[in-house]
């Protein structure tokens, strides 16, 4: 039949690195709800709950039009009966009361408030709460102790909730790569995480920095901070230092997951004239602050790899999330491989398998290449 496009079931392979998941979503409405409730899990300390509905609203990101009828949804992965009836919700009243009542509930408005400041996780968020703290005055009139990079999250709130433009993104880089270029010439940046992905906001700026000449990289981030350091662009940094080691978790072993590059998480001071476009911060009467001011703050992550990782960190630091978690269980259930940002091994020979390009990484793990603006899973 020509006219029965409603009802063929569609088709998806199951992994989400499997898949092309471009920036253009014909069920926003449903993976928006899907994406709420799994934050709510993630910041309940329930991360399994949390990956399933992330998995689920992947596979509606990924289908080709809108979803009308739950008939359409048959043989579908990853939609679990919890997420069905989510769908099922919407679809039948328009909305899904779990969605609307977890949306309203003062612990997730709290919670979201909380960890929206930089140094803030879930777990300090909940101490907070069982504590009597709902809000930023709260916060402020507690007396809780706050470490550093609370303390300055706190202090920049309003600029870091607000999204970096492309724009800015682009200043950064420009500035970024400017310092790059004067403490370590031969050096290379470039930019990953969400703008890499053809995104055009993010809630940070993503950078990776390598050397073409094994070693070398050493030492280029304590010198890159402390050039920047000396500009005044840093309103905060905290630099943890670079502990990978290859095969030194132990002969045979497969190495964890956990990245250890050296790393910089920084608040940077962006200047109004350095974009071009003026402060992206709201200048409203509530904040006459960021009216007068001429800089806002900016969230912005520096890595360093040597050139023998760099296709792993690259590949690792551009995400989605869950694209790259997808990479990882695709790797380690369907391959016998452990892929981290730093290598791939092969559990059954004990290898280390070298890669130089993502496309090489893709090729060794079986899967056809996904370019990164088709990484938005
Ligand atoms: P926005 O910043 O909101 O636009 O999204 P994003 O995709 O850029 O997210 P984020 O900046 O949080 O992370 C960018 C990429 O880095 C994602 O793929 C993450 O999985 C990855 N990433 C973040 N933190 C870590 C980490 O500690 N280790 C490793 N290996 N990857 C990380
Ligand atoms: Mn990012
Ligand atoms: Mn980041």
């Amino acid at each position: 039949a020509v006219n029965d496009s409603e009802v063929t079931p569609f088709s998806v392979p199951s992994y989400a690195c499997q898949r092309r998941s471009t920036l253009k979503n014909h069920n926003a409405v449903l993976t928006d709800s899907l994406s709420l409730l799994a934050e709510n899990a993630e910041l309940s300390d329930e991360d399994g709950r949390g990956v399933a509905f992330r998995r689920a609203a992947a596979v509606l990101k990924a289908l080709p039009s809108a979803v009308t009828k739950m008939s359409q949804l048959k043989g579908l992965p990853c939609l679990g009966e919890h997420s069905l009836r989510v769908i099922k919700d919407i679809l039948e009243n328009g909305a899904s009361s779990e969605v609307e009542s977890t949306k309203e509930s003062e612990r997730f408005k709290a919670l979201k408030v909380l960890t929206g400041i930089f140094g803030v996780g879930s777990k300090t968020a909940d101490r907070w709460i069982r504590e009597g703290i709902h809000n930023l005055q709260q916060l402020r009139d507690s007396g809780q102790t706050l470490n550093r990079a609370q303390q300055a999250g706190l202090e920049h709130y309003d600029d870091i909730k607000q999204p970096v433009s492309l724009a800015e993104a682009e200043a950064i880089r420009g500035i970024v790569g400017r310092a790059v270029a004067s403490v370590s010439p031969e050096a290379q940046i470039v930019l990953t995480g969400g703008f890499r992905r053809g995104k055009l906001t993010g809630h940070d700026v993503d950078f990776l920095i390598t050397h073409p000449e094994e070693g070398s990289e050493v030492g280029l981030m304590p010198k890159l901070v402390s050039w920047l350091e000396s500009q005044g662009l840093l309103l905060y940094q905290k630099t943890t230092r670079n502990s990978y080691l290859e095969g030194s978790e132990g002969p045979g072993r497969p190495p964890s997951n956990i990245d250890r590059f050296e790393r910089c998480l920084s608040i940077f001071k962006l200047s109004a004239g350095q974009t071009g476009r003026g402060v992206q911060s709201e200048e409203t009467a509530a904040s006459p602050s960021a009216a007068e001011r001429r800089w806002r703050a900016v969230r912005v992550d520096l890595v360093v790899s040597p050139i023998s990782q760099f296709a792993f960190a690259l590949l690792g630091w551009t995400g989605s999330k869950l694209f790259e978690r997808e990479l990882r269980r695709w790797a380690g259930h369907e391959k016998g491989m452990s892929l981290s940002s730093h290598a791939l091994y092969d559990n059954k020979q004990g290898r280390y398998i070298r890669a130089s390009s993502e496309e090489e990484i893709f090729a060794h793990l079986g899967l056809e290449f996904i370019p990164p603006t088709e990484r938005n899973a």
